[in-house]
């Protein structure tokens, strides 16, 4: 593939400059465990969900796809030590649903509270029975008018944007309606609800931010949500279809939890196979993204919103520092330094990646401590670059668990992203990595 840039980084050690050198070294050690594996590109974003029943349903645009978890279920699943799959960052639940379709026992767990009602949502579909969602739907538009409007956290600033007032105040009877039902109806009418937010909305989800868009047409809510309970009854025939046909594993548990500490749910060594996606280091905020979502179901005002931001990982902006943490690796201390000569345009960048490998450190001791012997971890992660700066993240992290005890066996390049025109014209192209790490613990 000659067309292609080189995996590596700084192929040559000996000609890098001091401030590269604990990253040259890195990519130097464990070049001969990069690959190439450009074919799972297509996999490891949600753009390979939209046609696959059930996760079609929910815009969760950080997930990665079924087929992944599924290919990787097929030649890892049959040598697993147990066969528990654990996604300790499952988002929509991704990794816990295609590992019940694929007859293993599973759980997820998630900070975000949206994250967790959307996979429960899922699930909550196979227990329906077909015609269910249309009827209820048809039932609860009938009787709108006489739902109150639901309390949200209106004295967040983009939710009294986000909305002209007889739209928000639809929905907050739509809300309403929906907290009426008895399960599984209220899980699956729930997801359904949360997913026509952002479309019934003056606002687009753009990576960082939720961004206002006035200009925005606003379709009808109750068109948009008749489309979406319309797609979701073919899922549920499809489920009644293929049920029979498949081996299904048990239900799996999911949990609304942190990552690095999941000893309240998970003892030792019980877990067999961890395939999971951390949030990258790139400044992302999920409490922002999902602000509406949240602000309509699960926060009750700002005040909670924000105690939710400083619960998350620390991978967005707003990340508090600790004064007495240091930097976990001497990569991440390189680059801290490297970016300190530098005009960033946010001075909080080097605590952010700081507190981000603290977290995951914490993240990695985790997964040590739950899998059993022999047990795999599958991560998928970024690499990111600020202010010319690479940040060999798929790296650092491999390094931290080999220190913890797992051993880092592969790193299979997915595929290369570009980088901001901004830095580009400044620090000319670099291709920035994304990365499917393999990690095992020795048996
Ligand atoms: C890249 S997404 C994972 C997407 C998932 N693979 C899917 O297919 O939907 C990262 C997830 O980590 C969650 N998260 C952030 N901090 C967390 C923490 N401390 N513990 C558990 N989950 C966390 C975010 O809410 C987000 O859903």
């Amino acid at each position: 593939m000659p067309q292609l840039p080189l995996p590596l980084e700084w192929p040559d050690t000996h000609n890098v400059q001091d401030h590269q050198r604990e990253r040259a070294e890195l990519e130097a050690r464990y070049a001969p465990r990069l690959r190439y594996a450009l074919e799972w590109a297509q996999w490891v974003s949600y753009v390979g969900n939209r046609d696959v029943p059930g996760l079609r349903l929910y815009r969760y645009k950080e997930a990665f796809s079924y087929k992944l978890v599924r290919q990787f279920l097929r030649r890892l699943g049959p040598d697993l030590p147990t066969p528990l799959v654990l996604d300790p960052f499952m988002g929509m639940g991704t990794t816990p649903f295609a590992a019940m379709r694929n007859g293993f026992p599973s759980a997820g767990v998630d900070r975000l509270p949206v994250a967790v009602a959307v996979a429960e949502g899922l699930l909550a579909l196979l227990r329906l029975q077909p015609g269910q969602l249309l009827e209820t739907f048809r039932l609860l538009r009938r009787n709108l008018s006489s739902f109150p409007p639901a309390p949200i956290a209106d004295d967040v600033r983009i939710v009294r944007l986000a909305f002209p007032e007889e739209i928000r105040e639809h929905l907050q009877r739509w809300k309403s309606a929906v907290d009426t039902l008895e399960s599984p109806l209220r899980e699956a009418f729930l997801l359904l609800f949360l997913s026509i937010l952002e479309p019934c909305s003056q606002t687009a989800k753009d990576g960082q931010f939720l961004r206002l868009r006035p200009d925005k047409p606003i379709p009808s809510p109750d068109e948009v949500l008749k489309q979406q309970v319309t797609r979701a009854e073919e899922d549920v025939r499809f489920f009644h279809r293929v049920r029979s046909q498949e081996r299904w594993g048990p239900p799996p548990s999911l949990w609304n939890g942190d990552a690095r500490n999941l000893r309240s749910f998970l003892p030792k060594e019980t877990v067999g196979f961890i395939i999971t996606s951390p949030p990258y280091a790139n400044r992302y905020d999920y409490t922002r993204t999902y602000s509406l979502e949240l602000c309509f179901a699960f926060v009750r005002n700002f005040a909670e919103l924000r105690d939710l931001r400083h619960s998350v990982l620390r991978s967005h902006i707003e990340s508090r520092l600790n004064a007495d943490e240091k930097p976990p690796h001497p990569a991440v201390e390189e680059v801290e330094k490297a970016l300190a000569g530098k005009q960033l345009n946010n001075p909080k960048i080097p605590a952010m990646l700081r507190a981000y490998f603290v977290d995951m450190e914490a993240v990695v001791r985790e997964m040590y401590r739950v899998l059993a012997p022999g047990g795999w971890v599958v991560m998928v992660v970024d690499n990111v670059r600020f202010e010319g700066e690479m940040v060999p993240v798929d790296l650092i992290l491999s390094d931290l668990a080999e220190r913890h005890g797992l051993h880092a066996s592969e790193i299979w390049i997915a595929r290369f992203k570009g980088n901001s025109s901004q830095q580009m014209r400044k620090y000319g192209r670099k291709p920035v990595r994304e990365s499917i790490l393999l990690w095992q613990k020795p048996a």
